[in-house]
């Protein structure tokens, strides 16, 4: 018979999996990428394994190649670079998550996703806060990077049911942020005009459980002006376009954007000035003459659906019909104080009467010129705007928050999408500090990944030298140092009296910072420069580049003050919302708010604080062209931002220590097949194994360091060379498997590379092994973090162990007898589990014990009940009789004389004690005998039956507390036959009362008292014992007539 052995499972361990797929169709040449063997095609996907690293030429030649296949992705050793396509690339499906969920970062072709996957697997491994920031001008693809890593959490993180609303609300605040925060520029046509940053806090189980938004200094100049070939944020054309006849109606708007001012004038409000009424026909004369801002239809801008979006996304958020409409009413009323009018009768006064802020604000009219009242209509709609802004945002974190576990307990994942770089031809106080802000994340940048790339190599115990880079520290410290700074030069103009105004800050800056290198004005300027310099401009060297700012404008929005009586009308509003927004304490407080600028330099130092708390990732966005189109590719805008991104700078460093590096094992298992001594496994060290493979495969010392973990190549080349070879061998290797494929002839023999195999095998196994252990430590820690959840799959496995456990330490450690109370203390999940089964077995043990008792012992235990209930916590005595046996009796036939035998007759003697009897005068002590028959007792001297009381007539036992055996059997005073009641002492009180109580069924009428007892002495005389406890037992009469007992205490209560 012939033997096949089969392909499939050995070539699988033969090599690793990535290779494998490389091998075939053309299908996979991704994946071949991935493994760097089609680098010449498509570029290089990292860009540290480029041959000539310091040419910029080389790094944009290798960005257009890859753009030009739509490979927009690309490497800089763990930095994304992305190149904004301007098209839908399709490669944001499901599929290509899955690709990426859990792989190796080096092992997929480069994308935003797998940088998300990375920073959230080392969230999840490392317990570490990550962040993501995303960085680039204006254009250049942030915003989108940012959703979809939002995306790729929300699909592929872990959830349950009420992580499916968290995850819908993360996903929704995006548009609703969108609309009220993005507007048309001319670099983008969703521009975001706000910074922001984003927590994304995940559970245990690395659910996306909560998240908050920081948002930073919104546009808020863009309500009342916008640059030409601009427009207002979206959400008033949204509102305009796609709201509902009925909302339109009730906000008093009209659905023509060209009904308002702030939607269509030039932001210069002279035009306003001049008195022209805009006209609800579109007249083209009109269009021409004021269309230099107006821009309210853009095609790539769709409102009307944009509208649908946004309403919904609104509902999913948590945002009531009232509340919406409130909002709404809100950005009506920014659109109709932008259509007041001052001096002229204008229509827009017809809705003053219908709005009753306008009405208050009509007030204004008088004691204002006319220019003053624009602006202080102006400066009440972006404060209003830029309040509701910030109130959205709030609203949206009230929606987000985590209401779960303390957030201790949560890992953030932290995203950060925050306005680029700008550069416009009029550049004015809000570039200032968006170009600010861009200086600090380019320092944040420098810090981590200089930081971050040294420490590794100091970790990995390699020496370096350090890399020459340029620091832009000089200019964050330009713009925000105290006292010299720019910030604060701005401030000292805002706050002090006098004429200050944007000139004389202008010329502060001259005579303070004038000198600086990175500064210059027109007046400083040298000729060439002052040729393309405004007189009222300064030009700041940025690391991105040079801007002008325009100082028209900085001293009033730096200041953003609003007048007292507007804000008092804004406190005294219906609108809840503007109520929320404009607070009564702020018109007490009497100390001047913070600036503009400053609290944004504060803003930003926190901003800065949060990302160094977490570990960064980078995603480095390029704008290919200016015109938003697909498929151009720019070289000099490309050049430009690669250059002021730093990007050759952060090749160099990453170059000059070591293009490539990798984990031994990683490595090891990769090229091991390329070394006779590590194929198929190596047995030794890592390090040792990683180190014979590199010296059969000649690599110079030169070319490669072995650091404690991982294994740091210096040039690319080696790597190719190595991965080359790696191809070759796949091939030998599959063609040597395919023959051992045929089948051998008659004697299987096994050849020495089926043994070879057979070892493979072997290791494979043995990594599996590992692996399963690995994960069943993981799965166990996991559990018991969540062992007082409800089951669930994070800790069944935890609590099925811990039951296990439980109940095998049990077997081993039940009680071994009745009275044996000990039982193991049982974990939360089983605690009612645990007592019911220790019931059960005690009820188990008993009914066994119950089952091997004799007859003999089961009267004795029953007159031990009975001597239990009488006496248990009444008598000092009674727990010294506990162990002791009752006796059947304690006077045997002969000791009883005979004839008291006679007398008794029939009668069945049942129990006989000898008692001291004391007199009732004078309480002599006399010996006699207590006989208990099945009627009566009887007390006995000698021959003679002294006393007989049946049980009928015995009207009650009493007994001290005391360790005394003195008791007195009381009967009926009226009995003649009776000499009194009897005063007796037993050596076994508990025992002869017992049998008493038992014989005469007196078991209820035993008193036992406490100090004395008052007993009948016959002829209605009446005497007394009197019980004291002391150190010896000692019953004598005392001066007072009494019996005196004094017993000694045994047990103390
Ligand atoms: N990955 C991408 N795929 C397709 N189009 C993109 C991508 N990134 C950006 N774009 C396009 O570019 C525009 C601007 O991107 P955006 O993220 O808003 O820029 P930024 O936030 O950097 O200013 C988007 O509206 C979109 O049309
Ligand atoms: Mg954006």
């Amino acid at each position: 018979p012939h033997q096949f052995i089969e392909l499939l499972p050995f070539a699988n361990h033969l090599l690793p999996l990535p290779s494998l797929q490389a091998v075939g169709s053309d299908g996979v040449r991704i994946s071949m990428e991935s493994a760097l063997t089609a680098r010449d095609r498509v570029g290089v996907q990292d860009f540290v394994l480029l041959e000539n690293h310091t040419s910029e030429a080389a790094f944009i030649e290798n960005l257009r190649k890859r753009f030009k296949e739509n490979l927009i992705y690309t490497y800089i050793g763990s930095v994304l670079v992305s190149v904004n396509p301007y098209k839908d690339l399709e490669i944001y499906t499901k599929n290509h998550m899955e690709r990426y969920r859990g792989v190796n970062f080096y092992e997929v072709s480069p994308h935003v996703y797998a940088v998300s996957d990375n920073s959230y697997r080392s969230m999840r491994t490392e317990r570490r806060d990550q962040c993501i920031l995303i960085s680039g001008e204006s254009g250049a693809g942030k915003t989108e990077a940012s959703k979809k890593i939002l995306q790729y959490y929300a699909v592929t993180c872990p959830a349950s049911d009420q992580v499916e609303t968290v995850k819908d609300r993360l996903l929704q605040s995006n548009p609703v942020l969108e609309a009220f925060g993005n507007a048309k520029t001319l670099r983008n046509d969703n521009s975001s005009r706000f910074g922001k940053y984003m927590d994304i806090q995940f559970d245990f189980k690395g659910a996306p459980v909560g998240g908050h938004i920081l948002n930073y200094l919104l546009e808020k100049s863009r309500v009342v002006h916008q640059n030409h070939g601009e427009r207002n944020f979206h959400i008033f054309y949204q509102l305009i376009e796609g709201g509902e006849e009925d909302l339109l109606r009730r906000l008093g708007l009209e659905r023509n954007p060209q009904q308002y001012q702030y939607l269509v004038k030039v932001g210069d409000t002279r035009a306003s000035l001049y008195g022209w009424k805009p006209c609800k026909t579109s007249n083209s004369m009109w269009c021409f003459w004021v269309s230099q801002g107006n821009c309210p239809k853009v095609s790539s801008i769709n409102d009307r659906s944009d509208w649908k979006v946004v309403r919904k996304a609104l509902s999913v958020i948590g945002f009531s019909e009232d509340e919406v409409e409130e909002l709404l009413n809100i950005i009506a009323s920014v659109l109709h104080l932008g259509n007041i009018q001052y001096g002229g009768e204008d229509s827009g006064n017809a809705y003053i009467t219908t709005d009753t802020q306008i009405k208050y604000l009509a007030r204004l009219k008088s004691p204002l010129n006319l220019e003053q009242a624009s602006s202080a209509r102006d400066a009440l709609s972006k404060a209003v705007y830029g309040r509701t802004f910030t109130w959205l945002v709030n609203k949206i974190n009230v929606s987000l928050a985590y209401k779960g576990s303390p957030l201790w307990m949560c890992c953030i994942i932290g995203l950060l999408d925050i306005y680029g770089f700008e550069v416009f031809q009029h550049n004015s106080f809000e570039q200032f500090c968006i170009n600010y802000c861009n200086e600090k994340l380019q320092q944040l940048f420098i810090e981590l990944t200089l930081k971050s790339e040294q420490d590794e190599y100091e970790a990995e115990g390699i020496t370096w030298e350090p890399v020459q880079y340029f620091n832009n520290k000089i200019i964050c410290d330009l713009v925000e140092e105290k006292f010299k700074g720019i910030i604060s030069i701005l401030d000292e103009e805002c706050l002090r009296p006098g004429d200050a105004s944007d000139i004389t800050f202008l010329e502060k800056l001259e005579n303070t910072v004038g000198g600086h290198a990175h500064l210059t004005t027109h007046k400083l300027a040298d000729g060439k420069t002052r040729k393309v310099m405004g007189r009222e401009e300064f030009r700041l060297l940025h690391y991105a580049g040079e801007v002008n700012y325009n100082v028209n404008g900085f001293l009033d929005k730096n200041n953003d003050l609003l007048f007292r009586n507007l804000k008092e009308v804004m406190c005294m509003s219906d609108n809840k919302i503007l109520t929320q927004c404009f607070d009564r304490a702020e018109l007490k407080d009497s100390k001047r708010p913070e600036t503009a600028a400053t609290q944004f330099k504060t803003s930003l130092a926190k901003l800065m604080e949060i990302l160094m708390s977490k570990e960064p990732s980078y995603v480095r966005c390029i704008k290919p062209n200016d015109a938003k189109q697909a498929g151009r590719f720019d070289d000099v805008l490309i050049r430009h931002q690669v250059k002021y991104l730093g990007l050759m700078e952060n090749l160099r460093v990453r170059r000059a220590g070591f293009a490539y590096r990798r984990h031994y094992e990683t490595f090891l298992q990769r090229y091991k097949s390329l070394c006779p001594e590590t194929w198929p496994s190596w047995q030794g060290k890592l390090a040792d194994g990683v180190s014979t493979l590199v010296k059969h495969l000649g690599y110079k010392p030169e070319e490669y360091k072995l650091g404690r973990s991982k294994i740091f190549i210096r040039f690319p080349k080696t790597l190719f060379a190595t991965e080359d070879a790696l191809e070759t061998r796949k091939h030998s290797l599959g063609e040597r498997v395919t023959y051992h494929m045929v089948l051998v002839d008659g004697r299987h023999l096994l050849s020495l590379r089926t043994v070879a195999w057979w070892r493979g095998i072997l290791a494979c196994r043995r990594a599996q092994r590992k692996r399963q252990a690995a994960n069943t430590i993981r799965r166990f820690i996991k559990g018991f973090i969540y062992r007082h959840n409800e089951r669930c799959p994070e800790n069944e496995y935890f609590l099925d162990y811990v039951r296990y456990s439980f109940l095998m330490k049990l077997r081993r450690n039940l009680p071994k007898s009745v009275l044996d109370k000990s039982w193991p203390t049982a974990p939360t999940a089983l605690i009612e589990a645990s007592e019911q089964l220790r019931k059960l077995y005690m009820q188990n043990m008993v009914w066994g014990y119950c089952k091997r008792i004799n007859p003999e012992w089961k009267h004795q235990l029953e007159q031990k009940m009975v001597a239990s209930e009488i006496f248990k916590n009444k008598k000092d005595n009674y727990p010294q009789s506990v162990p002791k046996l009752f006796m059947g009796t304690r006077l045997n036939g002969e000791e009883i004389n005979p004839k008291v035998l006679q007398s008794l007759g029939s009668e069945k003697m049942k129990y006989a004690v000898p008692v001291t009897k004391y007199d009732r005068k004078g309480y002599k002590a006399r010996p006699r005998q207590l006989l208990l028959t099945s009627n009566c007792a009887v007390i006995v001297e000698e021959a003679k039956l002294k006393q007989r009381i049946d049980y009928a007539a015995l009207k009650g036992i009493s007994v001290s507390s005391l360790s005394d055996g003195v008791f007195v059997l009381h009967v009926p005073t009226e009995d003649k036959k009776q000499k009194g009641d009897v005063v007796l002492q037993s050596d076994h009180i508990i025992e002869t009362l017992t049998k008493v109580a038992i014989c005469a069924d007196k078991v209820n009428s035993i008193n036992i008292n406490q100090g004395s007892i008052t007993f009948t002495m016959g002829q209605g005389k009446e005497g007394i014992i009197d019980f004291t406890s002391g150190s010896e037992l000692l019953v004598a009469k005392a001066k007072n007539g009494h019996l005196s007992v004094t017993a000694p205490r045994l047990n103390s209560r």
